[in-house]
């Protein structure tokens, strides 16, 4: 695995792959890799010839500075992870290297995804995330990039950048891989202690229990008793919605074939989130 940390080192490595004809696959991180980011990396490998990875912290997608003062950073176990799971190329950029002081970004219009979840308690958020996504775009021009769909709201964002664009990449979205426990997997595990992490398996089961009980309520009704459930634990909630899957509108009395529950909470400190597709019929 070659590291990288210039635009100089990256534009000749990547002109001499592209030169030969190869398909560029790109994994976009901020780091504290585990097993989930492995997954989009594992992906990445069947579907390209070449596995470019980022691992940067972007500091405009954080709406909280304690929130990026505190986010876990472990960049030689991450290169250990990115090289044992074949990844070729290792971009860990600076600050200054993505944003120099006269970078342009174009006028991303996230519209109506902006205004809920995330968007709607992380004020900020997602410009932030299609800044430095459409940053990694223009420097690594990759055929396809791979998301996972653990930050579902994500996916729907950045596949709406692409096409308002017209962007000539293909958005790859992955499973989200969980711990035995059904926890999803996270950076931010890193800052639960043993307790914790038992307190946060009311996330799982809260979903769990909307898969299972989708079809005995309304989307309103089985928002109502979900919260009242998770409600019980020792964890805020923060939101849980019953959502299209694609335009992120929130459920009231009918069902279509597909929608998603999305969760967001605090554990002690620790913001996670989580979700589940419920197919309906
Ligand atoms: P980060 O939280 O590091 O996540 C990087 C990628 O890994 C995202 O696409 C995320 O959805 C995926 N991922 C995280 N946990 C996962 C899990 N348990 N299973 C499957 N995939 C998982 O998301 C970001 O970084 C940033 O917003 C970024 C896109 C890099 C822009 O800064």
């Amino acid at each position: 695995m070659k590291l990288i940390t210039s635009l100089t080192e990256l534009s000749s490595i990547l002109s001499s792959f592209k030169s030969e004809g190869k398909t560029i696959g790109f994994v976009p991180t901020m780091g504290a890799l585990h097993d989930g980011h492995m997954e989009l990396i594992r992906s990445a490998k069947l579907q390209s010839d070449v596995v470019i990875a980022s691992v940067f912290v972007n500091p405009t997608q954080f709406n909280n500075s304690n929130d990026l003062t505190l986010y876990p950073r472990t960049p030689e176990k991450d290169q250990a992870l990115l090289a044992e799971n074949g990844c070729d190329i290792a971009f860990f950029p600076s600050v200054e290297t993505i944003y120099p002081s006269d970078l342009i970004t174009p006028n991303i219009d996230i519209s109506a995804l902006e205004k809920v979840m995330e968007g709607a308690f992380r004020p900020g958020h997602f410009a932030g995330v299609v800044q430095v996504v459409y940053r990694f775009f223009e420097l690594i021009q990759p055929d396809f990039a791979f998301f996972g769909l653990k930050d579902f709201q994500q996916v729907a964002v950045i596949q709406h950048m692409v096409k308002q664009l017209n962007l000539a990449v293909t958005i790859v979205p992955c499973p989200t891989k969980r711990e035995q426990s059904g926890l999803a997997m996270s950076s931010r595990n890193l800052l639960l202690s043993p307790a914790e992490k038992e307190q946060a398996l009311v996330i799982y089961n809260t979903l769990l229990f909307c898969q299972e009980n989708a079809r005995h309520f309304s989307p309103e009704a089985l928002r109502e008793a979900a919260i009242n459930r998770f409600e019980t634990s020792q964890l805020r909630l923060e939101y849980l919605t019953i959502s299209t899957t694609d335009t992120l509108e929130e459920l009231h009395e009918k069902w279509p074939a597909t929608a998603v529950v999305c969760i967001a909470c605090y554990c002690g400190d620790v913001r996670l989130i989580d979700n589940f597709i419920l197919q309906i019929d």
